[in-house]
């Protein structure tokens, strides 16, 4: 099996990014670049772990018109990102736009086209805040409807909370990726994650990366914490 973690580089500057791509490249499967690093130091973060042989998830969670959101899935895949987020309630016109763009983008430059995966409902909303919004209040139906618009509107995978795996993998047809944060080991701080698996509990709910920052990027010696965290994997 491919090495299913993915660190988050939730770090404000290119040099504390890098050090860790360097340190961390050999034992993990990816980093996740999203809005604070790359507002503050730009694409060449990407190119930079590129360039280090690791692939890139580029966090920057796409809602706009879709042809604005079809230029911006170009231009990350043109940056050569293997996966990007796009908001699902962005509608199917969007999300097929955006799964439309990967693939002819990645086509005209002989690439495999990154994955495009859906955001549902963010982990920070309650039924309180949906409904403030005019959605669907019960929070863990409107996450089904979204990753079933997503899924409909072609969408390869979805990033999901650990506790919504169990439930979106009984719905989703079995090619569906899901990508999920919020994970911790028992002797981690939970920081501010209120809803937790820890990485063998949510492979075996059925997710197909975990995106994990601090529980590696705070710990005193990152590389050790990835590898145990691979370990617990075998
Ligand atoms: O440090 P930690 O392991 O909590 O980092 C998790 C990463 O996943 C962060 O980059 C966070 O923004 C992201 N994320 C999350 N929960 C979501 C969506 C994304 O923790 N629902």
């Amino acid at each position: 099996m491919r090495n299913p973690i993915i660190v988050a580089l939730d770090v404000p500057g290119l040099d504390a990014a890098l050090l860790l791509v360097e340190r961390l490249t050999p034992v993990v499967g990816a980093f996740k670049v999203g809005k604070e690093l790359f507002v503050s130091v730009g694409p060449e973060i990407v190119r930079r772990i590129r360039a280090a042989g690791a692939p890139v998830f580029l966090d920057l969670k796409f809602h706009d018109i879709p042809n604005t959101v079809a230029q911006a899935v170009a231009a990350a895949t043109r940056l050569d990102v293997q996966m990007l987020t796009v908001h699902a309630c962005g509608g199917s016109a969007m999300l097929q736009a955006a799964e439309r763009s990967a693939h002819e983008t990645a086509a005209q430059l002989g690439r495999p086209a990154p994955l495009v995966l859906g955001v549902t409902v963010l982990t920070s909303l309650d039924s309180n805040a949906l409904n403030e919004i005019g959605c669907e209040a019960n929070v863990g139906h409107q996450v089904e409807r979204l990753a079933n618009l997503a899924v409909k509107s072609g969408l390869r995978g979805l990033v999901c909370s650990p506790l919504e795996i169990a439930a979106l993998r009984q719905n989703l047809p079995e090619h569906v990726q899901l990508v999920t944060p919020g994970i911790r080991g028992p002797d981690d701080a939970t920081d501010d994650q209120k809803r937790t698996l820890n990485a063998r509990e949510a492979i075996a709910a059925g997710a197909n990366w975990l995106v994990i920052g601090r529980p590696i990027c705070a710990a005193p010696n990152p590389r050790a914490a990835a590898e145990r965290i691979l370990e617990s994997l075998a």
